[in-house]
């Protein structure tokens, strides 16, 4: 099908701070050359990442392969005319990925789409890594603004809500869904809790410590906490 003929997605919904957004796009959709593999994150900023790299690939005809990081992500870019391989079938050259919140140490909470877990996944198989924020994304410290997301196995929420309890002294909570009852259900068909992350906890825990205490909690299968990648951050200031 010709290109001029593919009407382009929508996001459902308004976008914050959209200009910024597709500025830090296209700067991201400048790099893509021939050939490349790229991991294409989710939520609003990727989105509009995605549809400056399908404008470049169509409009000079780069072959690119896309690694999507969610369902929603995957059906833009087919809807794009976009080539997707899964992660099984192609290690990504680079990736870029939205955020919720950036510290200083480039320390990331990522999740409120819920896509957390794949996200890393793709994160941390590709070679390169781009992080794609307006400046509202910018914090002093991790948790001022989001709770970090954790993908928990339905059976342990109980535990794991008791573990970080006692280890953290918060408590975590399931995160409810929209347009049904109970709790937002992930793609890999775990529970989404919140688990709110104070000044005392990162006292305790800085950020890498603290993504690893997560890991290790027996019924977590992964955490929005992105702490200790090397990446680099691409933003319109
Ligand atoms: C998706 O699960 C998230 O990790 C997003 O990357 C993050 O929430 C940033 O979203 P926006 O790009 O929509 O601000």
């Amino acid at each position: 099908m010709e290109w001029s003929h593919v009407r382009a997605p929508q996001w459902p919904g308004t976008i914050s701070n959209e200009a910024a957004k597709r500025q830090v796009g296209e700067q991201v959709a400048s790099r893509a050359a021939d050939g490349e593999v790229i991991g294409i994150g989710s939520g609003s900023t990727s989105f509009l990442a995605l549809l400056a790299l399908a404008d470049r690939v169509h409009g000079e005809g780069l072959a690119v392969t896309c690694v999507p990081t969610s369902h929603e992500i995957a059906g833009y870019c087919t809807a794009l005319g976009l080539t997707t391989v899964s992660l099984l079938a192609g290690r990504p050259d680079w990736c870029f990925d939205g955020a919720d919140e950036v510290d200083p140490g480039q320390n990331l909470i990522k999740g409120r789409g819920g896509a957390f877990v794949r996200e890393k996944l793709v994160f941390a198989a590709a070679r390169q890594r781009f992080i794609l924020v307006d400046e509202s994304k910018f914090v002093a410290r991790l948790g001022e603004r989001f709770a970090v997301p954790l993908e928990v196995i339905p059976e342990a929420v109980n535990l794991v809500r008791d573990t970080l309890a006692d280890t953290l002294g918060v408590l975590p909570t399931i995160r409810p869904a929209g347009g049904k009852d109970g709790g937002v259900i992930t793609e890999q068909g775990g529970i989404v809790m919140d688990l709110p992350v104070t000044e005392a906890v990162l006292e305790a825990h800085p950020p890498t410590d603290l993504a690893v205490l997560l890991d290790h909690t027996v019924g977590i299968t992964g955490s929005g906490l992105f702490a200790g990648f090397d990446l680099e951050v691409l933003s319109d200031s």
